[in-house]
C-alpha cells in the first residue's frame, strides 16, 4: 500500500480518493474544498493538511487543481526527488509540470472521469503508465499514449461525453413528448445506450461494424445515420474536437 496525497480536493479528486481508499492506500488531502474534505474525512478517515503537508507525507502526489491556479499553488511548494506525480490537469504540459514539481521527475498525466470510482473508466496515460496501472487496474483500464498531443486528443474526446449526453437528453425529451411519460422516456433512452455499449466488443473497427449491422438498406437505423450525416452533425463534431485540441496546445 502507498502513501498518496491529493492537492486540490474538488470534483475529480473526491472519486479518486474514494477509489484509492477502497484499495487500502493511506491518503492525505488538502484542506480545500471544505465541504468535500469534511465529507471525505467522515467517510474515509483520511488525513487533511496544507499542500506542503500533503507533499511531505506522501510518496505519490495527485495534482487535481484547476489549470489556471496550478502555477500559483504549486510554485512555492517543495517536492522530493523520489516522489511520483500524477497530474489530471488539462492543458498543463509535461515541461511545465517538471518546472513546478522539480526535483521530482517521475510523472504520469491522465484523464480520470468521476465514474472511475465504480470502475470501467479508461485512463489515457502519458508518462509512467505502470504507476497508473498499479493504482487503478484491473477496474479501470489504462490506455498508454505516446505523446502530449495524443493525450490532449483524448481530453478532447472526453468532452464528447457531455456532448453525447446532451444529444440523448434531446432524444429522451422527444420521446417524453410523444409518450407523456418523462421518467420512463429518460430511463429507456439511457438504459438503451448504456446496455448496448456495455455489451459491445470494444476492439478496433467494432463501432462501424455494429453501426453497419443495424443500418442496413431500408431500415430506420439507416435513415438516422444518413440524416445525421446530411445534417452535418459529423462535421460539427470533427470541427469541435479539432477546436478543443487546439485550445489544449501549449503556446
Ligand atoms: N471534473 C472532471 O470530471 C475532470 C476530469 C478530468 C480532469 N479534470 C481536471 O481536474 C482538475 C480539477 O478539476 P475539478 O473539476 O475537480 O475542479 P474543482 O472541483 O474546482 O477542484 C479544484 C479544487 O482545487 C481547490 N483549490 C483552489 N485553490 C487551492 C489552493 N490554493 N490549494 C489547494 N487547493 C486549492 C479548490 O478548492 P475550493 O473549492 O475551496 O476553491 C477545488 O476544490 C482540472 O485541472 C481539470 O482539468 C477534471
Amino acid at each position: 500500500m502507498s502513501r498518496i496525497g491529493l492537492i486540490g480536493t474538488g470534483h475529480i479528486a473526491a472519486p479518486i480518493a474514494r477509489f484509492l481508499a477502497s484499495k487500502g492506500h493511506e491518503l492525505c488531502v488538502t484542506e480545500r474544498n471544505a465541504q468535500i474534505v469534511s465529507d471525505l474525512k467522515a467517510e474515509l478517515g483520511l488525513r487533511v493538511g496544507t499542500a506542503q503537508d500533503v507533499i511531505d507525507t506522501s510518496d505519490i502526489v495527485f495534482l487535481c487543481l484547476r489549470p489556471r491556479i496550478a502555477a500559483e499553488v504549486l510554485g512555492p511548494l517543495t517536492f522530493r526527488p523520489d516522489q511520483q506525480i500524477v497530474s489530471v490537469m488539462a492543458g498543463i504540459s509535461t515541461n511545465h509540470l517538471k518546472t513546478l514539481c522539480a526535483p521530482a521527475s517521475d510523472f504520469v498525466q491522465t484523464i480520470p472521469l468521476g465514474f472511475l470510482q465504480s470502475g470501467g473508466c479508461p485512463l489515457a496515460a502519458y508518462g509512467n503508465d505502470r504507476l497508473l496501472a498499479a493504482l487503478f487496474e484491473p477496474e479501470n483500464p489504462v490506455v498508454k499514449v505516446e505523446d502530449e498531443g495524443a493525450l490532449n486528443a483524448h481530453f478532447a474526446i472526453c468532452a464528447m461525453v457531455p456532448g453525447v449526453l446532451d444529444l440523448m437528453a434531446t432524444g429522451a425529451e422527444w420521446l417524453a413528448n410523444e409518450t407523456g411519460d418523462r421518467d420512463r422516456a429518460e430511463f429507456y433512452t439511457a438504459q438503451l445506450m448504456s446496455g448496448f455499449l456495455s455489451a459491445m466488443d470494444k476492439s478496433a473497427g467494432q463501432l462501424a461494424e455494429e453501426r453497419d449491422a443495424l443500418a442496413t438498406e431500408g431500415t430506420l437505423s439507416l435513415q438516422m445515420t444518413q440524416s445525421l450525416h446530411s445534417g452535418r452533425a459529423h462535421e460539427a463534431l470533427g470541427a469541435t474536437l479539432t477546436a478543443i485540441g487546439k485550445r489544449l496546445e501549449t503556446p
